[in-house]
């Protein structure tokens, strides 16, 4: 597998974090010092799929490709206003393909799961041409009275186009059954059989217990993927690491024992836009003409389940 393509779009309302500060109990400054966030991208008027859309539409343009060319669709997304179909389904429509379509949800990690699936698909040569996407509107699963959780997070779409080639160095997946720490239940219909008591709640996480494993599994994830490709830290030139927090990403660099060069982020433009943030990062690297063919990334990231994803890829475009 090899990129050939990538695309972002993002929502147009900008909140700050001093427009934050008019309804919460919080301030500029501790949103900055634990997380590094300056402002976040949310949803007004726009719809997810559109932004999905657009954020497609530019990989595959990026691509060189046409619609027409792309042969699957994997969409990573936790929540938008369907149910069902999948936005993966939605997004097909809007721009014209008419390839097979399948929507992942592994959280915050889901563009990873997302690309190691795409990896599988063509090896079997079922596919030449993947849309690997992920939008996420994680504005939609907080509550806006809890300050301990609607700071972190925006909406955002970014996408990639993979197809044949050398660039999948390496990828590692993992999950551990830990609902306790991060979740958000939604109510389904009632029916006149339910006789359990169900209540949508919105998204609860502790905090702490999040940062602390985000740092762990992240760096071992990344050191145990450097030592199977028999590379050192310094020999990556850009970690794209998931969006969480600055901390986090202060503290991974650490465990690696190298300067931030390495580690581009814009979490302080975006916040958290969950699954999205590694490919968005990744086009604005892309499109700012950072990247020179030969470069290895690292992509990792974190989420609720607890699902970590990572892989090392060489840019070949
Ligand atoms: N503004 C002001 N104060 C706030 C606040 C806010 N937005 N949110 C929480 N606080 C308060 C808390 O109530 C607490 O007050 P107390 O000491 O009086 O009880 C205090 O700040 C410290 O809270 P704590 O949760 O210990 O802070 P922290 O340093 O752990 O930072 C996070 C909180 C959420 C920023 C941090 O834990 C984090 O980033 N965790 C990972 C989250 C993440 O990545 N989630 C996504 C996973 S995909």
């Amino acid at each position: 597998m090899k990129i050939i393509g990538t695309g972002r779009a993002n929502p147009a309302v900008v909140v700050t974090n001093s427009m934050l500060e008019q309804f919460l109990d919080t301030s500029d400054e501790w949103i900055r010092e634990r997380t590094g966030m300056a402002e976040r991208r949310v949803i007004s008027s726009e719809k997810l799929e559109d932004l999905a859309a657009e954020a497609s539409l530019k990989a595959i343009e990026d691509a060189g490709l046409t619609p027409a060319d792309i042969d699957y669709i994997i969409c990573s997304n936790v929540v938008n206003e369907y149910a069902t179909p999948g936005l993966s389904c939605i997004v097909q429509g809007i721009i014209g393909a008419t390839c097979a379509c399948i929507d992942v949800n592994a959280a915050c990690s889901g563009f990873i799961y997302a690309l190691d699936m795409a990896d599988d698909r063509l090896k079997s040569g079922k596919a030449k041409n993947i849309l690997v996407l992920a939008a996420e509107e994680p504005s939609r699963m907080v509550d806006w009275k809890d300050r301990s959780v609607c700071v972190l997070f925006g909406d955002g779409a970014g996408a990639v186009v993979v197809t044949e080639g050398e660039g999948m160095i390496g990828s590692r997946l993992t999950t551990v059954s830990k609902t306790d720490c991060l979740h958000y239940f939604r109510t389904l219909e009632p029916t006149p059989y339910i006789t359990k008591e169900e209540e949508g709640k919105p998204m609860y996480m502790n905090g702490r217990e999040v940062f602390k494993t985000a740092v762990l599994s992240s760096s071992r994830d990344i050191k145990t993927l450097l030592d199977a490709a028999g590379l050192k830290p310094e020999d990556i030139k850009y970690y794209v690491l998931h969006q969480a927090n600055m901390r986090i990403i202060e503290a991974i660099c650490n465990h690696l024992g190298l300067d931030m060069s390495h580690f581009p982020h814009n979490v302080d433009r975006y916040g958290n836009t969950s699954s999205a943030s590694v490919p968005i990062l990744l086009d604005e690297l892309n499109r700012e003409g950072k990247l020179q063919k030969g470069d290895k990334l690292v992509f990792s990231a974190f989420g609720a389940g607890f699902t970590t994803g990572a892989c090392i890829i060489e840019w070949t475009k």
